[in-house]
């Protein structure tokens, strides 16, 4: 038996762990030399494993298994801990998302594939990028693109095949990257072989590996779902099985029924697909609306927030409900503590951050991090309905609000922020928070990488965000909204109008949507899902065949190719940000401190790491502006070390308390 532990790698440094002989794991005094206010969970699992290391031979893959944790006796501190927040390869990383199916098709059939992601696996190499993200390429009827799947264990066969992830992902590692796989498991396809077998009869033993109720009738006599709650998508959240005479809950489309964690050979089979990844060479998951695994016991209705609508919101009865922690605890002790993985779990409809944190803090042994939304949620309208699609008017003191909340939060404990402002799921960020002009275009996007890159948290860039793409223009018709979450909300809007002028006698006619189409051109998930641009020939050089989804206007001027040679260009903007990046601890690991004083155009911030301090200066307006430091520290010591005009670095330039800056500038600078 051992009696003790240095715990590394799941408390942080700080912290040692004795355990009595006679304890079973489970009683431990804690040793503690830093001071902290939380409380302390040691996983014994975690302990096991340190006193019986894994034998046997290597997963048959390109996975390297993380050293184990190192006993007590090998690992005595001799001197004091290093500063929090602990280094780890994860928290460096830049990671770039990728939507498999419109980055770039290798074989003409109008649809991106893993061979047309081997082919590209240099360009995000030169750019700096640590991890690759994929959006889920799993056997999928794609009813919600891809996030409806009907085989964890395979390729679709549009994106390729098991033998072609091998080749990427021996590719990805052979550049010294990893790849980090979208793990979609709050929901299946209603074609998944689970949820046929669960749909085919009250008694067959897969019946409860989703949520099945029986209808409801109300007083007319009517059948009724089981409760008010509302699909992400519009409708009611259940779904009626004719067959069987019971409801399934699916939270987002009907196609998409959801699973019953609270059923523990559902645990089991999601533990059995991340190992079959993990085995395979796989680094890292991010996971899809984690959060909302574990529902409101009963199911109880939704309070009614919109009288006018037959369903209700009820995010606060389906999202971080009371077995969520347990559950991904469980995940945490059965599969990920013995893999260094990057792991990211994605969890909507809570901007509240003391409850996000649980999720996060090394000393709850869960996630190395989420994904929060409260910034990419600034410009929806205010209010209890999420309204996604439709668009409001921020500002600047908004948005430094929640950024520098989210940065400062609970460091001192360990928690550690996802940087973004783009992904699969939100129009393009230079069009909602720069200016997409053909004159501002490139100068904001560069000022949002400067942004990006001197933030705080993990990296993550998404595809085409690196080019400065923007969204599809005004013009396109709503015919070109392919997302299942804009046609339902077009639909019901539709609907809702027609009844209207139903009911105020006024027939059939042309009913004018043109503000929810101002809407969608401004917020739709649709313009992230474009395909990519990489050059000027036809369909931007996406495909040989007829693209999935109409290539943006600009792409013969405005593409990869343009770009790669040009250090100018956004993309050599982006190449030197994310240099400058690794180059400078201080902008992963600095404390926060925003000095902008509420000026309506400027976000100025320090970052600090032990001796080493970095100023951000980031005009986000078209107009010039001054801008006076605050006079309590000097300032002309600072380097300028990155700026996003053109004419490179005004090199060894200090810099005075009173900075002009131009429209969207960006510029970083450093003392140490
Ligand atoms: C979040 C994903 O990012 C989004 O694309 C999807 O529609 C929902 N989860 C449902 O899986």
């Amino acid at each position: 038996m051992v009696n003790g532990f240095a715990i590394s790698s799941s408390l942080g440094p700080g912290l040692v762990a004795f355990l009595p002989e006679t304890s079973h794991h489970t009683l431990i005094p804690i040793a503690i030399w830093r001071p902290i206010s939380y409380p302390i969970r040691i996983d014994p699992a975690c302990i096991l494993a340190t006193a019986n290391p894994p034998s046997g031979p290597p997963p048959q893959s390109c996975h390297l298994d993380p050293s184990p944790r190192t006993l007590l006796t090998d690992a005595m501190p001799t001197s004091p801990p290093p500063p929090a927040p602990d280094r780890k390869w994860w928290k460096s990383a830049v990671v770039y998302q990728i939507y498999p199916i419109s980055f770039l098709d290798s074989n003409g059939d109008g649809l991106g594939d893993l061979r047309g992601i081997l082919a590209k696996l240099d360009y995000l190499r030169d750019l700096g990028v640590d991890v690759l993200w994929l959006s889920p390429i799993y056997k999928s009827p794609l009813a919600d693109m891809g996030y409806d799947i009907s085989d964890y264990c395979d390729i679709d066969p549009r994106y390729g095949t098991l033998e072609d992830w091998d080749e990427l992902c021996r590719g990805v590692h052979a550049r010294g990257m990893k790849l980090m796989m979208d793990l979609v498991v709050n929901h299946t396809s209603d074609e998944h072989e689970w949820f046929l077998a669960s749909k085919s009869s009250k008694s067959n033993p897969k019946r409860d590996w989703y949520i099945w109720r029986p209808p409801k009738f109300d007083a007319a006599g009517q059948r009724q779902p089981p409760n008010n709650w509302r699909s992400v998508f519009q409708g009611s959240a259940w779904e009626y099985d004719e067959s069987t005479e019971e409801y399934y809950l699916h939270l987002y489309v009907a196609k998409q029924p959801d699973l019953n964690w609270d059923n523990p050979a559902v645990r089991e089979a999601v533990w059995g697909l991340m190992r079959f990844w993990i085995e395979r060479g796989c680094d890292g998951f991010r996971m899809d609306v984690i959060n909302l695994i574990s529902k409101a016991d009963g199911l109880p209705d939704a309070p009614i927030s919109d009288p006018e609508q037959e369903y209700q919101l009820a995010s606060t009865l389906f999202a971080n409900g009371p077995r969520a922690h347990e559950y991904i605890k469980e995940m945490h002790e059965k599969v990920l503590y013995k893999h260094d993985l990057i792991t990211v779990g994605e969890t909507p409809f809570t901007h509240d951050a003391s409850q996000l944190a649980a999720y996060v803090l090394p000393a709850n042994n869960e996630l190395n991090m989420v994904f929060q939304f409260e910034l990419m949620d600034l410009d929806a309208p205010l209010g209890v309905e999420h309204r996604p699609l439709e668009h409001r008017e921020w500002s600047l003191k908004e948005f430094r609000a929640v950024v520098g909340r989210w940065q400062g939060f609970k460091r001192e404990e360990g928690f550690w922020n996802a940087t973004f402002i783009e992904n699969h799921d939100h129009a393009r960020a230079v069009s909602r928070f720069g200016n997409d002009s053909d004159e501002w275009r490139a100068v904001s996007a560069k000022m949002l990488a400067v942004l990006e890159v001197s933030l705080g948290g993990t990296q993550y860039v998404y595809q085409g965000q690196e080019l400065g793409l923007r969204n599809f223009p005004r013009s396109w018709g709503v015919e070109e909204y392919k997302d299942v979450a804009s046609q339902n909300y077009w639909n019901r809007v539709l609907e809702k109008r027609r009844e209207e002028m139903r009911s105020r006698g006024e027939g059939e006619q042309d009913i004018d949507m043109s503000d929810v189409l101002d809407g969608f051109q401004r917020k739709a998930r649709d313009h992230a899902r474009v395909p990519m641009q990489w050059d000027a020939t036809a369909n931007a050089g996406f495909t040989d065949g007829t693209p999935w989804m109409r290539v943006n206007d600009d792409y013969e001027t405005w593409n990869a190719a343009a770009q790669v040679d040009d250090e100018n260009s956004v993309l050599g903007f982006w190449k030197r940000a994310l240099r400058v990046r690794k180059t400078h601890e201080v902008l992963i690991y600095g404390d926060f401190a925003d000095i902008s004083s509420d000026h309506e155009q400027v976000f100025a911030y320090t970052r600090t790491l032990g001796n080493t301090t970095a100023l951000v200066l980031l005009n986000f307006k078209e107009t010039e502006v001054s801008f006076v430091l605050p006079s309590e520290r000097g300032w002309s010591a600072f380097k300028l070390i990155l700026q996003n005009y053109d004419g490179g670095l005004e090199d060894g330039r200090g810099i005075a308390d009173r900075v002009l800056l131009r429209g969207f500038e960006g510029r970083i600078y450093v003392q140490s």
